[in-house]
């Protein structure tokens, strides 16, 4: 393969691979050709004010806004001076429409159990949960925390807490107690809303008891709110806990959503830095609302009768804006999954599609690698054939798995939108437009309208096409992150200082000569191997194309000849023996996709890689082992650490 010198970060991947939209799906798509795509892009880019502007009259406003954008580097006010409701766009502005008694939220319980909630029944639920929070006292700007299993109570809460502008902090139901108070401290949140526990695998996780231990340390909540989820026996606290089912018995459902402040803050979501201690991310109202909305109508294409599955947990970015607010807001139906993929058996996603009649499928790459893994009897007992379009989020997605992806599960049929966006960025900023954009397996493609990326040097100076640099993004946009939650300071220094003037992602990525975008990873990540800046996700898709390979990660350590030396994490596919001929074939396998020069000096097999709990391999942790260093920085988000301990044991 072809490398290209940049002086920056060497790009070896050499994708040609080229898949048109179906011409079916683009005759009935919102955009059907690169044509008007490229013309709401040129529109937004002129003038971004009156793009989203213009945009913004499909939500509801209790007072019409009388500027559009307000920017003041690094800060943004979208839709000043207006009032409207998230809650209120979410669901009553669907009540006086033919979509009142359509399922906004069809749910399946890990056991099988199913509820089906259409917009009337969720608007009726909603208001009643939100005048039990009036009546514990929770008032306009007071933060509330959430702790849940991926049950309807949990999309119930958030609505609630946007209709009476209260602001919550979701908490993903797999972190301990510690990383709880923790959060709640920073957000000195009022009250606490949980579940006695949840279902995972079969098994009962005790969550009320976690959250016990978690508000020893929380001194800021007043009150805790307790679903019924399970059989779990918890204990209640006099005076502090109260049932769920208690509150609602006496609810009234009668709540006329609060007009709020477009700049208004609607969430905290906290996610963890390299080092340091989580970062609270502020999202506020009208213009996340407005971008999770147009996001989800144009990437997903979304049709009055989809059945849309993002199977996400709603406590990370993707489930607040993709199963919640942005299909809601569009008046789509939602599935929501409590579940495993693998539980009862590796067929579950495939039966759930296949019996709620799926259409739109939305999940990470580190899902599909472990679907590769599980083997294609698990697809084949189930009958997919409802579904149109697929996506991926989260991380990069290996060329090897898309392709599997593309044939298996879309059966050649139906589009990917490899789809790049973070918790800051509040939606999609890069994707392809399932009936417009043709599709390179493994990038992310293309800028969404309004969104306008260049990849820089480290001087801050756009880079030539073709090399890789740093992504950041040059114009402000509705569903930016407005701040960290009381820390203006760390806002500016973490995104808005090493590229003056510009959004600093924290990703590499380059932009090939077609205008396409390849996302190369964590700036933290790159390898550097005698001088050659090398990205990981490069050695590992390098790795992943063997047959042998389902997952990898490629890490940089020191090394005295070379600066770096390439070390990789292999997890081999079902039924493959781990040898040392495999070691060596690898070793040359990549020497022959990429070159000798990035061919791994070491290869270690492993039975899983260390994964943050939403599916991201925490590189940082496996350069640690790679160099034989006691890991350092926050590990709070890693899912499974007897992971890392038997990574550790391996070593020896
Ligand atoms: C990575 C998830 C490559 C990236 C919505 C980003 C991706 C981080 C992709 C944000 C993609 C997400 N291709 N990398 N399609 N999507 N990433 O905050 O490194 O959990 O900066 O938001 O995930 O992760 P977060």
């Amino acid at each position: 393969m072809a490398e290209v010198k940049s002086g920056h970060i060497v790009n070896v991947m050499k994708e040609e691979r080229l898949f048109p939209p179906p011409k079916a799906f683009s005759e009935r798509a919102r955009i059907r050709s690169m044509e008007d795509y490229q013309k709401l892009w040129d529109e937004a880019a002129a003038d971004p004010g009156k793009f989203w502007g213009d945009m913004a009259k499909e939500l509801h406003w209790f007072k019409p806004f009388d500027k559009a954008l307000e920017w003041n580097m690094p800060f943004a006010k979208w839709f000043v001076g207006g009032l409207t409701n998230v809650s209120y766009n979410c669901l009553d502005a669907h009540l006086n429409t033919p979509r009142a008694n359509k399922a906004a939220i069809i749910w399946e319980g890990e056991p099988g159990d199913t509820v089906v909630l259409t917009y009337r029944m969720l608007h009726r639920e909603v208001c009643k949960f939100a005048n039990c929070l009036k009546s514990l006292g929770v008032n306009k700007g007071d933060r509330v925390s959430i702790y849940m299993p991926m049950v309807p109570e949990l999309a119930i809460a958030m609505l609630a807490c946007t209709r009476i502008g209260a602001i919550h902090s979701i908490v993903f139901g797999g972190f301990s107690a510690e990383a709880i108070a923790d959060r709640n401290q920073d957000a000195q949140a009022k009250v606490q809303i949980t579940a006695n526990g949840g279902w995972r695998r079969g098994k009962e996780l005790p969550l009320k008891g976690i959250v016990d231990e978690a508000l020893e340390k929380s001194p800021s909540i007043q009150k805790c709110i307790v679903l019924k989820r399970t059989r779990t026996e918890c204990s209640m606290k006099e005076g502090r806990d109260v049932w769920w089912h208690d509150l609602m018995a006496k609810a009234s459902p009668d709540c006329p959503a609060e007009p709020m402040d477009a700049e208004a803050p609607l969430f905290i979501l906290y996610t963890s830095g390299s080092t340091g201690k989580p970062k609270g991310v502020r999202h506020t109202t009208a213009g996340y609302n407005l971008f999770a909305k147009k996001t989800f109508e144009w990437v997903f294409d979304n049709r009055e009768d989809d059945v849309f599955w993002c199977t996400a947990d709603i406590g990370w970015i993707t489930g607040h804006s993709y199963i919640v607010y942005g299909p809601l807001s569009a008046g789509a139906t939602s599935l929501i999954f409590e579940g495993a993929p693998n539980w009862p058996d590796e067929g579950r996603f495939w039966e759930i599609i296949e019996k709620y009649r799926v259409n739109v499928f939305y999940t990470a790459p580190t899902a599909i690698r472990a679907f590769i893994k599980w083997g294609d009897e698990w697809v084949d007992k189930h009958d997919i054939s409802s579904l149109r379009l697929l996506g991926t989020v989260g991380e990069g997605i290996n060329p090897e798995a898309w392709m599997w992806y593309h044939k298996k599960i879309g059966a050649e049929r139906c589009p990917i939108v490899d789809t790049w966006w973070q918790t800051e960025t509040g939606g999609i900023m890069m994707t392809p437009l399932p009936g417009a954009t043709p599709t390179k397996p493994g990038s992310c493609c293309k800028p969404l309208p309004g969104i306008v990326p260049e990849v820089v040097g480290e001087d801050g100076k756009p880079v030539p096409t073709g090399s890789g640099g740093w992504l950041t993004i040059t114009q402000p946009w509705p569903g930016m992150l407005r701040g960290i939650w009381g820390d203006d300071e760390r806002y500016k220094a973490q995104y808005w200082s090493d590229v003056p003037g510009k959004y600093l992602c924290g990703d590499n990525a380059r932009c090939d000569e077609d205008g396409y975008y390849w996302i190369m990873g964590r700036i933290d990540d790159v390898l550097n191997v005698s001088g050659h800046r090398l990205s990981t996700i490069e050695i590992e898709s390098a790795l992943v194309s063997h047959d042998a390979v389902a997952e990898a990660a490629a890490v940089g350590r020191p090394d005295d000849m070379t600066g770096e030396a390439v070390c990789a994490f292999v997890t081999l596919t079902s039924g493959t023996e781990p040898t040392d001929a495999l070691k060596k074939e690898l070793k040359a396998h990549v020497g022959k996709e990429i070159g000798k020069f990035a061919a791994p000096a070491d290869i270690r097999f492993t039975s899983a890689l260390p994964k943050t709990r939403s599916g991201k391999i925490m590189r940082r942790l496996l350069r640690d082992i790679a160099a034989g260093r006691e890991s350092a920085g926050d590990t709070s988000t890693l899912e499974d650490f007897s992971v890392l301990a038997r990574l550790r044991s391996d070593d020896e």
